[in-house]
């Protein structure tokens, strides 16, 4: 692991796969790791190689064991404000990423770690995943978008069990929740399954899945009224691309379109 860049970039195909590779600390987010994650995640929106991203963890204990609690032995409570400052300005570009950003939780994800993966778009979990809010118990809450995304996503009822009792889901009880997508099969690599189950992602128009994931992220902020007019200024964007018209053509031809995301 280096320290001044924690994170392992791969590139698989059309996705970039980002890993947090401090296997020695659970993968926990120190201030390195918040900030390598802003770097990548901004350059990412420029490089049109990559269609999608998948964020994970090394080693199969832990996705990401949450804040580094050893570095933050260290803080004073100025300190761990800036530290909180920086995860919202270092997940954000992650969070509104135009491209989707799939979470593949190998492992544990507890505190910031389950606030990562609620920051990605998609999420798929190993079999042997749990997923929690320990904070309450350790004298916070959390504080990296968590007591707002988590009910957006399983309810308020649910979100309240989850952060009030601690309570850590196993990956078919996060399934049955709606809190992940899907569960990848014991003794196969997650990071694989999530390359295998996105590659429509690859094939499909990268300004329609921008437009879409931006109107659905909005969706959530306003009425339904202001909703309905921001989806046509998205869809409005889909109209004046090349893709579209690729897409027409293509069936016309009765053929694969081939998008070049313009
Ligand atoms: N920050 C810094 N170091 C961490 C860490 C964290 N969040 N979580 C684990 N580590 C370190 C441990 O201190 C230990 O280091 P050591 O070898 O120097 O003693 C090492 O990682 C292994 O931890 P251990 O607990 O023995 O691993 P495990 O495989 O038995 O369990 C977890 C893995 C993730 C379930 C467990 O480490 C855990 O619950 N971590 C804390 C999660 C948490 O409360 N996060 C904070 C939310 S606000």
């Amino acid at each position: 692991m280096s320290e001044s860049f924690p994170i392992r970039v791969e590139q698989r195909g059309a996705v970039a796969v980002w890993t947090i590779d401090r296997a020695a600390r659970r993968n926990a987010l120190s201030r390195a790791t918040l900030a390598a994650f802003g770097k990548l995640a901004r350059e990412a929106q420029s490089n049109a190689s990559i269609r999608a991203i998948i964020v994970t963890g090394a080693g199969d204990v832990a996705f990401c064991a949450g804040a580094d609690l050893k570095e933050r032995q260290t803080m004073d409570e100025n300190a761990v404000r800036e530290q909180i400052e920086l995860y919202r300005s270092e997940l954000r570009p992650l969070d509104r990423s135009p491209k989707p950003v799939v979470a593949a939780i190998n492992g544990a994800a507890l505190g910031g770690g389950l606030e990562l993966a609620l920051t990605c778009d998609l999420r798929v979990a190993a079999a042997h995943a749990r997923l929690g809010f320990p904070e309450t118990s350790l004298g916070v809450i959390p504080g990296a978008g968590g007591t707002q995304r988590l009910p957006r996503i399983i309810g308020e009822g649910r979100a309240k069990e989850m952060i009030l009792l601690g309570r850590q889901l196993t990956a078919d009880e996060a399934l049955a929740w709606g809190l992940v997508h899907r569960v990848t099969p014991a003794g196969e690599s997650v990071v694989d399954d999530a390359l295998e189950w996105i590659r429509p992602i690859a094939a499909g128009s990268p300004i329609a899945q921008a437009a879409a994931l931006e109107a659905v992220d909005r969706a959530l902020d306003v009425s339904l009224d202001v909703g309905l007019e921001l989806e046509k200024v998205s869809y409005d964007k889909t109209l004046v691309s090349e893709d579209r018209r690729e897409a027409l053509a293509a069936f016309a031809e009765k053929r694969a379109p081939r998008f070049q995301g313009r």
